[in-house]
């Protein structure tokens, strides 16, 4: 029986991963730069958590999410997205009440959609998001978008492109949907049966159809941004204002809906332009959900975020040929010869690990030559070569291997000559 790995899943293996803990590092020292702190929540919630929270008319409630039933017959789902885990745990742990508002936070973890996998579209991805929850000052969704163009800029990704849209408030909307609904109703005929059906439970959605993308009545559908009141406006322009501040230019998008339901006010996404990236250039989306708290039954709070999934990143690097330090090199590794020699090697090699040096040493029996061989493979920067006379006259002989230099040095000294020797490599 051939077991294969589930479509649109993938192993990370020793050679990719440095990469991901380059991207998972960057990505916490990031947030704790703009003080945003970790929260972790279950892979699995309660069904309905997402069908109110993400919204039932959508295609990840509707299409693609894992749900099973548990031998206690409840319904769960593994999560689609972050946001309606982290603010169920925002009320269940009554974070509103903490004395530091806004509540910041952060995670990085595993979703899973049941989607058609292509390349940068996998049916188990990691996110990294953000949630600003307590706040509707424009400056923290400013704030949101930055941190999540940081996060590209200073990881070497260029061509980037922020687009922008304000969804508006609840009654903005409202407007918005009845002058859709008048719009397509007439031809609704002429559109494929999602859309048929969008037209009645959330015709915002319409717009985002890839079938009907050519329709002419797409092209003249009215804008949203016809349709924001006196505040919603405001609240956009001060958004605006403040990327202008940043010096963060981006695009207005009136086409701009996003997939989830719960937006309102600011909606973006981060795109990548140029060559050789296929048909997925969206690499992270995120926008505003007042109201959501209260849909997940806690007290009136405004909330912003945004999610990028590591798979797009890396695409997008590999693409533009952005090489992530390579972490993959040693710091030391112990050539011996002799079985004495061999037995020292273990206790120094220990003694290196203990001071911070990243060593190994070979555990095969490899001849010398072998032993040097593995020592090139994982690009060294110091060879340390132990024989059993050398033991017995108390030396080791430590070769630099970027300038060739080799030398005898007296064993006690041995680990501060290997760090001394790296101290003054870096
Ligand atoms: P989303 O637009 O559904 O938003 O997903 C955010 C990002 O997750 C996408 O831009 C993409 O990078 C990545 N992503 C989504 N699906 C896949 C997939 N099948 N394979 C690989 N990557 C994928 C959300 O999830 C919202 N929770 C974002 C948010 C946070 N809004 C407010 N706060």
């Amino acid at each position: 029986m051939e077991i294969n790995i589930p479509r649109g899943t993938q192993d990370i293996l020793p050679g990719t991963v440095e990469k991901w803990q380059i991207i998972e590092e960057k990505a916490r020292e990031l947030c704790n730069r703009y003080n945003y702190k970790e929260i972790r929540t279950p892979i699995f919630e309660e069904t309905k958590l997402f069908q109110r929270g993400v919204g039932d008319t959508t295609d990840i409630v509707q299409k693609e999410m894992y749900s099973f039933k548990d031998k206690g017959d409840r319904s769960l789902t593994l999560r689609p997205e972050g946001t309606a885990s982290v603010v169920r745990s925002f009320v269940g742990n009554k974070l509103h009440g903490w004395p530091e508002q806004p509540v910041k936070l952060y995670y990085m973890g595993p979703m899973f959609r049941y989607e058609r996998p292509q390349s940068g579209r996998m049916r188990q991805f990691v996110q990294f998001g953000i949630e600003a929850l307590g706040s509707a000052d424009p400056a923290i969704d400013a704030e949101v978008i930055a941190l999540n163009m940081d996060m590209y800029t200073e990881l070497g990704l260029k061509n980037l492109k922020l687009v922008l849209n304000s969804l508006g408030d609840k009654e903005s909307r409202e407007a918005h949907t009845k002058a859709l609904v008048n719009h397509f109703e007439p031809r609704i005929d002429e559109f494929c049966s999602d859309c048929k059906e969008r037209l009645h439970t959330n015709p915002l959605r319409i717009l985002d159809c890839k079938k009907d993308r050519e329709h002419e009545l797409m092209h003249t559908a009215p804008s949203i941004l016809d349709f924001l009141n006196e505040d919603s406006k405001q609240y956009f322009e001060r958004v605006k204002y403040l990327l202008d501040e940043m010096n963060i230019p981006y695009e207005v998008d009136p086409g701009l809906v996003r997939g989830l339901d719960y937006y309102n006010n600011t909606a973006f996404e981060i795109m990548i332009e140029g060559e050789g990236f296929g048909a997925i250039t969206t690499l992270s989306g995120g926008g505003r959900y007042n109201g959501l708290v209260e849909e997940l039954d806690g007290p009136e709070t405004p909330g912003i975020g945004f999610a990028l999934s590591i798979e797009r990143l890396l695409m997008a690097l590999e693409t533009q040929g952005v090489e992530l330090t390579d972490e993959q090199q040693l710091d030391c590794y112990m050539v011996t010869m002799g079985d004495r020699a061999d037995d020292k090697a273990t206790a120094l090699l220990h003694q290196l690990r203990k001071a911070g040096v990243k060593a190994d040493k070979d555990y095969l029996n490899r001849k010398m030559k072998g032993q040097f061989k593995s020592a090139d493979r994982q690009l060294t920067r110091i060879t340390a070569i132990l024989g059993d006379d050398e033991l017995d006259a108390g030396k080791i002989t430590v070769k630099n291997m970027k300038t060739g230099e080799q030398e005898e040095v007296a064993l006690e000294e041995f680990v501060n000559h290997v760090r001394k020797t790296l101290e003054e490599a870096s």
